[in-house]
């Protein structure tokens, strides 16, 4: 499973790049703003920093509107993909930008279908939103498992984006469930790294590293 950072912060995306844990990043208008820098500063360092995938978001809602902004996020750099919403509008523009080869990261889905929708318009990217829907008392993995048995049943290029990651349960599902990529926002990423057995581990064999005769 690719790991993608779910954050707009730059001193988050370089520990995490340096750790060498992430093939990409996803940013939204909420993340951006807030930073409290402009745009423009936040994507071109985020671009500079990161190989792999970096996604913004455009914030027009109809169709033209949505191509003509994702044309100009595209041209930032050649690794961005552009994020577009899941509705008519947006599966027109998705349709229309991936005839053009501009990749897009259909975001805000919340069921199988939508997912599905989105394949079919071209969608590269098909971002779930699993946290919001637990926010609200229902599974978000079960629209992840869902999606990827649909997608496993026909032969789209989309990959499965596991999004609005709240806890690394949240993860531990994903990869169980053969989600293409999960984007983590920093603090998640940083649980997963760290386990208090480990850390008491290694304390133990430091304490007894100092009882070895040195020569
Ligand atoms: C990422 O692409 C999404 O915009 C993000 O994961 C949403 O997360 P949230 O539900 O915590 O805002």
């Amino acid at each position: 499973m690719k790991i993608f950072i779910d954050t707009a912060n730059t001193d988050e995306i370089r520990i995490a790049n340096e750790m060498g844990l992430i093939d990409g990043v996803t940013t939204n208008p909420s993340l951006i703003a807030r930073e409290g820098r402009p745009f423009m500063d936040i994507v071109k360092e985020i671009c500079e920093t990161v190989d792999g995938p970096v996604s913004l978001e455009v914030v027009s809602t109809d169709a033209a509107g949505m191509v003509e902004e994702a044309r100009r996020l595209a041209r930032i750099s050649d690794n961005v993909v552009v994020k577009i919403p899941l509705t008519g509008e947006g599966l027109k523009a998705i349709k229309a930008l991936s005839a053009e080869g501009i990749k897009t990261n259909v975001t805000l889905i919340f069921t199988a279908l939508q997912g599905l929708l989105a394949a079919k318009a071209g969608g590269t990217f098909l971002s779930v939103f699993v946290g919001r829907w637990d926010d609200i008392g229902s599974s978000g993995m079960e629209v992840v498992s869902q999606l990827r048995s649909i997608l496993d049943n026909y032969d789209f290029d989309s990959e499965i984006l596991v999004a609005s990651i709240r806890n690394p349960l949240h993860v531990l599902d994903a990869a169980m469930m053969g989600a293409d990529i999960s984007t983590i926002p920093f603090k998640v990423l940083m649980q997963l790294v760290q386990h208090p057995l480990t850390e008491h581990g290694l304390e133990l064999f430091l304490k007894d590293w100092e009882k070895v005769p040195k020569k």
